[in-house]
């Protein structure tokens, strides 16, 4: 009889805990790919916002929803488009709330758990806070977070979303911008066809190779492989812009030897990106060649000192080096089904 006791109670002991899990249902972790070759990023994004399935997922629906800006027509989608490599499609500046435009042009969304500081002037320096910027802006998508929990709780789609990626149905502001950290922080490309020569995947042609030769002459020292940028902050020589007068990294440190320095922007998918630079003032890659070649101003007292007599690039050059810029675009991610907007359609009942 004792026995019999001691062996139930040991089975509830060893077995209860799984009879007894009344929680929700456990989520589903995921891990960022590091792929082969690549540096571990700088800092762990997700080291207190573990990524799972159901965060990914909720940071998903959150990215493309219009309710996140004031009149509803905003999602962080509409100025960060996939097929544009998750920048604005043709626009120098964005449109935002109210017929108003972005300062500078926004850059596209990948790889971002390698960047260390965020914005051309890196003003943010963590991805779970970024979205505060956009969401307030006046000419972003003008909201409070009030105002979009409020919105989101009448949701009850977003309740069990919550539940599910958090534990519980609270819906909160740490919450909700850990959830869109973990989607655009999961955006990786690492698939073109440059990624797929060096896993051995794929071979360069002739023309591509010889400009991959000139671009680690000419380029890498900054825009550094496998990233495409060495995520520091300089002057690549543009003139200022009268209308702006963006004084880049410099207005965040206070720093003159900062003046003109905005971040080295990644050259992966540049053929989805235009326009180019931080105002978006340069629509061709011929032009921004240009730039390289003939236009950078040497007057300049910060500017970069790789770039004091300008890079001399012939128009055979040109030709290669163009064609190894197109090796560095990833279809896949620009047309990947997991990073899309899930569309619900509405059944119509009946006519109106
Ligand atoms: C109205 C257009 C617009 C909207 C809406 C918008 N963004 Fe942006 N985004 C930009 C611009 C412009 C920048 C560059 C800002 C700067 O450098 O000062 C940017 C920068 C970023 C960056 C930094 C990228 C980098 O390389 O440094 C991230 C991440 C980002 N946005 C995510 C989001 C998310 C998430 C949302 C929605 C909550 C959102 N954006 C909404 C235009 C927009
Ligand atoms: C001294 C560092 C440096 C070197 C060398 C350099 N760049 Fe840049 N590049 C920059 C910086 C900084 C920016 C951003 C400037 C801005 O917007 O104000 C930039 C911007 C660009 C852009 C615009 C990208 C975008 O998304 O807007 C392209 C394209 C580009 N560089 C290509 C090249 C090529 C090709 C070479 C070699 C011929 C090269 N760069 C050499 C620092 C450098």
């Amino acid at each position: 009889m004792k026995i019999k006791i001691i062996i139930s109670l040991l089975l509830i002991v060893l077995t209860g805990t799984s009879f007894l899990y009344d929680g929700p249902p456990k989520p589903t972790y995921l891990k960022l790919t590091i792929p082969r070759g690549w540096p571990k990023p700088g800092n762990n994004i997700f080291a207190n916002n573990p990524l799972t399935e159901e965060g990914f997922q909720l940071g998903k629906k959150l990215f493309y929803d219009g309710r996140l800006s004031k009149d509803g027509n905003i999602p962080c989608a509409s100025c960060h488009q996939q097929f544009a490599a998750f920048s604005t499609y043709d626009h120098d500046f964005s449109h935002g709330f109210n017929n108003s435009f972005t300062k500078r042009n926004a850059p596209p969304l990948f790889n971002l758990a390698w960047m260390k500081e965020l914005h051309w002037d890196g003003a943010i320096n963590h991805i779970e806070v970024q979205p505060l910027a956009p969401m307030t802006a006046k000419n972003e998508m003008a909201e409070t977070i009030e105002n979009v929990l409020k919105k989101l709780n009448t949701d009850t789609s977003y309740k069990r979303m919550f539940k599910a990626a958090f534990g519980n149905a609270s819906i909160n502001s740490q919450r909700m911008l850990r959830a869109l950290a973990q989607f655009t922080g999961s955006i990786q490309s690492y698939n073109s066809k440059y990624d797929k020569v060096k896993r051995g995947e794929a071979t360069f042609t002739m023309s591509e190779e010889q400009g991959y030769t000139i671009f680690k002459a000419s380029c890498n020292a900054c825009h550094t492989e496998p990233l495409f940028t060495d995520n520091k902050f300089r002057n690549n020589g543009l003139d200022v812009n009268k209308s702006l007068l963006d004084s880049g990294r410099m207005a965040i440190t206070g720093n003159t030897a900062d003046s003109l320095k905005f971040k080295v922007p990644s050259l992966r998918n540049l053929y989805l990106t235009s326009p180019y630079m931080h105002d978006g003032r340069m629509i061709t890659l011929q032009q921004v060649l240009e730039h390289y070649r003939s236009g950078i101003n040497i007057s300049q007292s910060t500017l970069d000192t790789l770039l004091k007599k300008r890079i001399a690039i012939s128009e055979r050059e040109e030709v290669d080096l163009l064609a190894f810029l197109y090796t560095l675009t990833d279809k896949d991610m620009s047309t990947n089904k997991r990073y899309a907007e899930v569309v619900t359609y509405k059944i119509h009942e009946g006519p109106h």
